[in-house]
């Protein structure tokens, strides 16, 4: 099933329980100070999630673009390293407001993950909040997850919030064994206690319960809510049965243009890490010039600039000299331009942004190096004193 296939697959079961397909939002969430970026598929709900806006929907699922490098979800500098961090990515979710609540959304998970996509059944793990033991029992009653695969799990990995302040609660993850060539070397390689590529997150559902404000006091929402987010790129990493998001079609194009330019051959391992981070970086530039942000130096504009420039550095570590990554412009937009049409539309503008960008970075680059190759040159003339 290919990554298109999946994020089509996924809103219209949804659409088939009653929600409504609502776009993605923006990545730069206009109206809310408190976010540097759109992080999850709830930021466009939020003020939904508090009563204090309504819609003429109570569900709606998305697929929505998300970019966790600065703010509170920074995954900048893991991006290449794991086979599955990325500064930008596509979130799918389900959201009730105040409509349904926990009963439904492990229903729905469910149905979806082993039903519609077909996943099996004795890999899944479902994680909880340690003592929420609703969510215990309802994984009991409407899966087939038995109880020693229903781990509890403190504030740190089973409860959600998208910022210092907003709303928040307790979750419950679901995890795919990924089998015993994925583990890791860790003597302690388990469940809930490792983070490696074995114990994959595919789902984390929200039961939204509260509004942490910015003392920390969490008071009850008007109602309680669902917030769910599935990471694309992983479910298709699964699905696809290959070990790293790269290696999905979502990503490998990427990868195979930056092989087509530089004729070096991409490997798996550590090596390959340079082609990781621009492939990623790739997307995650295309989508934030296209939803206006431009390089700079505060803000937004200053998280674009170091996202822009450590893919550039990358690129010079493969040996490249000049402009790169406007020229994969085309191809991220090859990839998604038809789910998310702004990239398509803009594409010529996106390619000049970048390219301008790089150039700069060059100039830069080459006055720092004239300006360090004088300075060893008056050391070697005067000696070492
Ligand atoms: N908002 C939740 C997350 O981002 C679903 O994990």
């Amino acid at each position: 099933m290919t990554g298109n296939e999946l994020r089509e697959k996924f809103l219209k079961f949804f659409e088939s329980k009653g929600h409504t397909i609502v776009p993605s939002s923006s990545l730069v969430p206009h109206n809310d100070p408190t976010l540097l970026f759109t992080n999850a598929g709830m930021n466009q709900f939020k003020d939904v999630f508090l009563g204090l806006d309504k819609r003429p929907y109570s569900r709606a699922t998305t697929a929505q673009k998300c970019v966790r490098a600065g703010g509170k979800h920074n995954d900048l500098d893991t991006v290449g390293r794991t086979a599955r961090h990325h500064t930008f990515f596509e979130m799918m979710g389900n959201f009730s407001f105040g409509d349904y609540f926990k009963r439904d959304a492990i229903t729905y998970a469910w149905e979806f993950l082993t039903e519609v996509i077909g996943l099996p059944k004795e890999k899944l793990y479902a994680t909880i909040f340690y003592d929420d033991n609703e969510a215990h029992d309802l994984w009991l009653e409407l899966t087939d997850i038995p109880k020693e695969r229903i781990i509890r799990l403190g504030e740190k990995d089973n409860f959600w919030s998208m910022g210092e302040t907003g709303p928040c609660g307790p979750c419950s993850e679901i995890l795919i064994d990924r089998g015993e060539n994925y583990r890791c070397d860790a003597p302690e390689c388990a469940i809930g206690k490792c983070d490696c590529d074995r114990w994959l997150e595919l789902w984390n559902l929200v039961f939204m319960q509260y509004n942490r404000d910015e003392k920390g006091v969490m008071t009850p929402l008007p109602k309680p809510s669902i917030d769910t987010g599935m990471g694309l790129e992983r479910v298709a990493s699964v699905l696809q049965d290959v070990s790293s998001n790269y290696d999905t079609d979502l990503l490998l194009k990427l990868i195979s243009y930056i092989e087509g330019v530089t004729g070096l051959k991409y490997r798996r391992d550590e090596k390959g890490f340079p082609f990781r981070v621009i492939a990623d970086h790739a997307r995650s530039c295309t989508f934030l010039v296209a939803d206006g942000v431009l390089p700079s130096n505060e803000g937004r504009g200053y998280v674009l600039r170091r996202i822009l420039r450590r893919a550039a550095r990358f690129v010079k570590v493969l040996g490249w000299d000049g402009p790169f990554l406007c020229d994969m412009v085309p191809v991220v937009v090859e990839l998604m331009g038809e789910a998310y049409p702004e990239i398509k539309e803009k594409q010529d503008y996106i390619r000049k942004v970048i390219r301008i960008e790089e150039e700069r970075f060059h100039e830069t680059l080459q006055e720092g190096m004239k300006v360090a190759g004088e300075i060893i040159a008056k050391v070697k003339q005067g000696g070492l004193e």
